[in-house]
């Protein structure tokens, strides 16, 4: 055990806190250079990777395997000093931990028993879900230990919306059919199962914060399949009330939401009625509307293409310098549009990285 000192009578100002500096743009202040992570930033592209999720055997036994899951987390920030590091986990560990088991094919994806009527939630309990995730739990503690100070970590989660569409409809799809349709024909049951996810969701942040994660981010990857009205009623308000939840237990923890694919106008609603701190923008978002969002103060991450860091070259370059003078002069996180691809070369992160810190306001 390490020694603690008691700090009741210390008159010592405290230090800053782990992340300081990514923390900055999440409390509507601006630094230069922007902080810079990249979503999916542990992963297929870099080889220490593809050597350790060999060495944990499936894809779900690394996300539950602390040693492990702490090491890939730290991979790129080795590499690249990234500003945040991410918990390496998938939003998936919330079914299998409720008690629809979640398997992963090789090359294929998330596969699970779908629920696709309101009986089908008598298989699910959230009695257990500490239990089940107390690894995920200790990776996170191993995490904070074993980061830079001036590197934040971030938890994160599936939003509601997003991980009901793969518990209903049993895998990824590109429509979200199965569960538009469920939410169509039966809005009740199918809030049902929105206030299960919420209710998991509150716990399973709470205990990532009360780990050691500094910031938190609900990825909603699926939110562009919705009109107006189910947005409102699947997207804002389950991550309205996730973040009142998260703040009524930890105070200011800043919260990331990321409604991939919704368009300017819902994502400046979701932002004005949300109450996250920072919006992750995806890459068809215009940067002047990414822009009007920061006039707000909420601070804006995105929105580089994934597929130009596989491409890389002058192409990279020109689009990185684009999206810094559009957004920089506000609170602003550099990030891509969606998660890195893992045919992207490694030099090309190295070059993303250097380019964005050269930038100096
Ligand atoms: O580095 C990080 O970003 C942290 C880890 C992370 C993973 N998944 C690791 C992962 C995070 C934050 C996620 C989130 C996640 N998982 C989302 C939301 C973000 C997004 O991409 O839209 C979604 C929809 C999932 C569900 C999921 N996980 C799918 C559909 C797949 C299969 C697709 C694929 O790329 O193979 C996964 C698997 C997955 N999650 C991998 C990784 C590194 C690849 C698995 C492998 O190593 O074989």
């Amino acid at each position: 055990m390490v020694q603690q000192t008691t700090a009741t009578t210390s008159t010592k100002p405290s230090a800053k806190p782990p992340g300081f500096r990514f923390l900055e743009p999440l409390n509507g202040k601006v630094v230069a250079p922007p902080p810079i992570w990249l979503m999916r930033q542990a992963g297929r592209y870099l080889p220490e990777y593809r050597a350790t999720r060999k060495e944990a055997g499936s894809f779900l036994s690394l996300c539950y395997n602390p040693k492990l899951a702490a090491e890939v987390t730290l991979q790129p920030i080795r590499r690249y000093g990234f500003d945040a590091a991410i918990l390496f986990s998938d939003i998936l560990v919330i079914p299998d931990a409720l008690g629809q088991p979640v398997r992963f094919e090789e090359g294929e994806g998330p596969k699970l028993e779908p629920i696709r009527e309101v009986a089908g939630l008598s298989r699910l309990s959230s009695d257990r879900i500490h239990g089940h995730l107390a690894p995920v739990y200790e990776t996170v503690a191993r995490l904070r230990q074993d980061l830079p100070a001036e590197t934040a970590l971030i938890g994160f989660c599936g939003a509601p919306w997003t991980v009901a569409t793969y518990m209903v409809g049993g895998e990824g799809s590109s429509d979200q059919a199965h569960a538009r349709t469920f939410a169509y024909r039966d809005p009740a049951g199918f809030q049902s199962l929105i206030d299960i996810l919420v209710e998991a969701s509150v716990e399973y942040l709470s205990r990532q914060v009360e780990s050691g994660a500094n910031v938190l981010q609900i990825f909603d990857s699926w939110a562009g399949s919705l009109p107006e009205g189910e947005f409102a009623r699947w997207v804002i308000a389950p991550t309205k009330r996730i973040v009142a939840g998260l703040a009524s237990r930890h105070g200011n923890v800043p919260v990331i939401g990321f409604p991939r694919g919704a368009s300017p106008r819902l994502v400046a609603r979701f932002v004005a009625e949300t109450g996250v701190s920072g919006v992750s923008c995806d890459t068809a978002m215009p940067l002047a509307d990414m822009a009007e969002i920061q006039k707000g103060g909420v601070a804006v991450q995105g929105n580089l293409d994934p597929l130009l860091l596989v491409a890389g070259g002058a192409a990279l370059d020109e689009r990185v310098d684009e999206i810094i003078h559009a957004l920089s002069a506000k609170p602003f996180i550099f990030n891509l549009g969606h998660g890195i691809v893992p045919q992207t070369p490694p030099d090309n992160v190295a070059r993303l990285v250097d380019r964005v810190r050269a930038y100096r306001g």
